[in-house]
């Protein structure tokens, strides 16, 4: 049923409408160094926080090592927590300089697949407070770093010691947030939640927790966009659905949409949640396809099956064909680009495949399918 889970490795969580105000309470920001996007500077509320904080600094993009690396010598020594206020790429490079401000060398070091040495699990306490529901940072032990161009990766700097201290998640953040971003974000959590829902590596405790996050996007993810209904509790709704994410992934794995995302960021620098947006679609149908034809399909297969059937009933249809329809209405109606969009041609997919994994992924795609799947998504 259960291998191991533990949820006592995931930080405090803080939930609710306008507690960013008790930020102050929670860490010393007069030694803190503060990171966080553009729009947060520019919002009201933050002007106390980045006034008081020992260091701010704004990321604009997924974090390479070289930022990693010169905010790090910037503050070494001189900080003693990190609050980082903002999207996936915000908490991604708070959680790597908290983990490096207490370790020698260059981030690069200790990537997984890149570096030789192994994080120890030292790191300053950090307070994360997203402003997207996306990535589910908040509630990961990992910080995805990115290398862009020709030899490009996108790679974790990974430890259980590394999920935040503190995930603060207050809806309100959320409400300004453009809808092509919300867009994007929200496709990115829901993957996780879905692919981590029919990992291989699912178990009784994410299962419980990625159908409630699942059930809840189902629920809100679209009036968000239609201006339907109560948007503050809907967002909340999301919010928490991403959070929930964050702990899935974190504990069953995801499968080979973000396997394929992972290659078409380094490479190409497609943001995670659109690259996630535009392959899951289809990579879910063509998971199910090849689950249902399948002779010697085993328990855990059979099991992703009826997941997705389930979920297909749960929005009304009479199985997993309802909820695949879903996704491709979803795919239209949110205006996700397909891969062409970003100059990806038909030549560039043998190197896309070479560098794409299947992760968790109930059906292992072999590589000549993999490339048929990312075609269709050109
Ligand atoms: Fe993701």
């Amino acid at each position: 049923m259960v291998d191991s889970f533990s949820i006592a490795g995931t930080g405090r969580l803080l939930f609710g409408a306008g507690r960013l105000s008790e930020l102050p309470n929670l860490a010393d920001t007069g030694s803190a160094l503060l990171i966080c996007g553009n729009s947060f500077l520019a919002n009201r509320k933050s002007a106390s926080i980045s006034s008081e904080a020992a260091y701010v600094h704004t990321v604009r993009e997924e974090p390479d090592p070289d930022l990693i690396d010169s905010l790090t010598e910037r503050v070494k020594g001189k900080i003693k927590s990190v609050i980082a206020i903002g999207g996936g790429s915000v908490l991604d490079a708070g959680k790597a300089v908290a983990a490096m401000c207490c370790s020698d060398g260059s981030v690069e070091d200790y990537l997984e697949g890149v570096g030789t040495k192994t994080p120890t699990g030292e790191t300053l306490p950090l307070i994360a407070v997203p402003t997207t529901a996306g990535t589910g940072s908040e509630a990961t032990k990992n910080a995805v770093i990115s290398r862009r161009g020709e030899r490009g990766y996108k790679k974790s700097l990974r430890h259980d010691n590394f999920v935040p201290s503190i995930a603060l998640i207050d809806p309100e953040l959320y409400l300004s947030c453009p809808d092509p971003i919300m867009a994007s974000c929200g496709m990115d959590a829901f993957s996780q939640l879905l692919e981590s829902y029919i990992s291989l590596k699912s178990n009784a405790y994410t299962d419980a927790l990625a159908w409630r996050g699942l059930t809840l996007f189902l629920d809100n993810f679209i009036d968000l966009f239609n201006r339907t209904g109560k948007r503050s509790e809907q967002m909340g709704a999301i919010a928490f659905a991403a959070y929930l994410s964050g702990i899935t992934l974190a504990n069953a794995g995801l499968g080979t949409v973000h396997g394929i995302a992972g290659p078409l960021g380094g490479f190409f620098g497609i943001p995670h949640g659109t690259a996630c947006g535009t392959l899951m679609p289809e990579t879910m149908r063509r998971t199910a396809e090849r689950l249902s034809r399948s002779e010697d399909a085993d328990d855990s297969e059979n099991r992703a099956l009826k997941k997705l059937d389930s979920l297909g009933r749960y929005i009304g249809g009479s199985g997993r064909e309802a909820l695949l329809d879903l996704l491709d209405k979803w795919l239209v109606k949110l205006e996700i680009p397909a891969l062409s969009t970003f100059g990806i041609e038909a030549g560039h997919i043998d190197k896309i495949v070479t560098a794409s994994a299947n992760k968790d992924n109930p059906w292992q795609f072999s590589p000549e399918e993999m490339a048929d799947l990312i075609k269709a998504r050109l």
